[in-house]
């Protein structure tokens, strides 16, 4: 008899050097080093060169990264025509998908991945992975001019990936609070082991298929909303809420219809998540830095949160990464609809790392299924059918 657990709990399904996260302690670790060091003292760039290359680089390696990834911040002009094309009440998250999926075929060269030898070209395998994630922010950015029919705003060079996406999305340099809270987003939402998305990549990394089709599989992965879309929906539900009065009220009548309160619970982590509470404490910082009022969006999540503990506290559910973040993103004048659209901006450099690892050391993912079907039968003619 096989085995059979629904949605693969417990089940290893790869091995990996990537990042680790203890469930029961609430400790997340990319490439050995706590998440905490690393959004309070690293960059998005640095982290991701970390995950990538799996050290902390250089001075040196970090400027050439750097300067890599702004030298491929422009998008293509025919790409941008394209999205010009494109319905402007699409999601972005099925903007971003279709976009990356035709940056492929912009950008060729995909020979070399070969049965064989996984990869034999490791520049081409470097160079593809900084155009994708130098790419991913600007093409965000884009739509939001684009769906609302002006032009899109040019990047700029001269700025970090947080700096350049927030430039992009409102045309003004962005203050040092909000780069710096943008950029610890883009670090906490980096990557988190074997997750939907993530194994969806390495699903289509085993098949060879180029990296382009491997991030575009993963970014309809995550558009689901029990997956990166979650972020999204906390802020439609603390607007439905309205106020921390209402809190009790609205938790109670989900929970009696058997309904998620959305940006609650974890698959891996049985208290709350860590980058929930890196989130938290930015939306204090925030707070603080505007004079101290409370923002009513605010208080309403921490009664839900508060409410959520006494409710379902006891099954291990506490708020998520998506409980927090997009009350900050709100805070930064960017549309709920483009929340999910910018984790996987951050999320494709941990895509990436496992693409890379997966395409190491390859094998085909073909897993199996028990059959519960019908047995052997007969076919019936159209005309004998009733
Ligand atoms: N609201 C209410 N109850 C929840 C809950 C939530 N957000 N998350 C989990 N629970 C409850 C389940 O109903 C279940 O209760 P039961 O044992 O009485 O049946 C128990 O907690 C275990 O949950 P389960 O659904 O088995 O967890 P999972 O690992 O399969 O699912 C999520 C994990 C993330 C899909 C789930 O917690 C969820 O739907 N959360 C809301 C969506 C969200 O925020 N997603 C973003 C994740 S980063």
């Amino acid at each position: 008899m096989k085995d059979f657990l629904p949605g693969l709990q417990g089940v290893a399904a790869t091995k990996s050097s990537i990042s680790d996260i203890d469930g029961e302690k609430g400790i997340l670790s990319y490439r050995g080093y706590s998440l905490e060091s690393l959004a309070f003292q690293s960059t998005f760039e640095e982290t991701t060169l970390l995950l990538l290359d799996g050290e902390l680089p250089t001075s040196a390696e970090l400027h050439g990264f750097s300067q890599k990834l702004r030298e491929n911040y422009r998008i293509k002009y025919h790409i941008r025509e394209m999205m010009r094309h494109f319905p402007h009440t699409g999601h972005p998250m099925d903007m971003l998908q279709t976009a990356v999926s035709s940056l492929g075929m912009f950008y060729p060269g995909t020979e070399c991945l070969t049965d064989a030898e996984a990869c034999e070209d490791l520049n081409y395998v470097k160079n593809m992975t900084v155009n994708i994630i130098a790419q991913m922010a600007p093409l965000v950015a884009m739509w939001e001019h684009i769906r609302n029919g002006w032009d899109p705003i040019q990047p700029r060079k001269d700025l970090s990936v947080a700096k350049n996406l927030l430039y992009m999305f409102s045309g003004e340099e962005p203050d040092p609070l909000m780069s710096r809270i943008m950029d610890v987003c883009l670090i906490l939402h980096a990557e988190h082991t074997l997750n939907a998305s993530t194994f969806a990549a390495l699903v289509a990394g085993s098949t060879l298929a180029t990296p382009y089709s491997v991030i575009s599989a993963a970014i309809g992965t995550l558009s689901g909303p029990l997956h990166g879309a979650a972020n999204q929906r906390v802020v439609q539900m603390l607007r439905e809420i309205g106020s921390p009065k209402r809190a009790e009220a609205w938790v109670d009548e989900r929970l009696k219809n058997k309904e998620v309160i959305w940006g609650m619970g974890h698959r891996e982590y049985k208290v709350k998540d860590p980058r929930a509470k890196i989130l938290h404490g930015m939306v204090k910082q925030l707070v603080e830095d505007r004079g101290g009022e409370l923002d009513e969006m605010f208080e309403t999540a921490m009664k839900v949160e508060e409410v959520c503990a006494d409710r379902l506290g006891h099954k291990g559910v506490y708020p998520n990464v998506d409980f927090y973040s997009g009350i900050l993103y709100s805070q930064m004048g960017i549309p709920e609809d483009q929340f999910t659209a910018l984790f996987a901006v951050a999320r494709s450099a941990g895509w990436l790392a496992h693409w890379r690892e997966q395409i190491s050391d390859n094998r085909i993912y073909r897993p199996t299924q028990i059959y519960v079907g019908s047995g052997p039968r007969e076919y019936v003619p159209m005309a004998e059918r009733k």
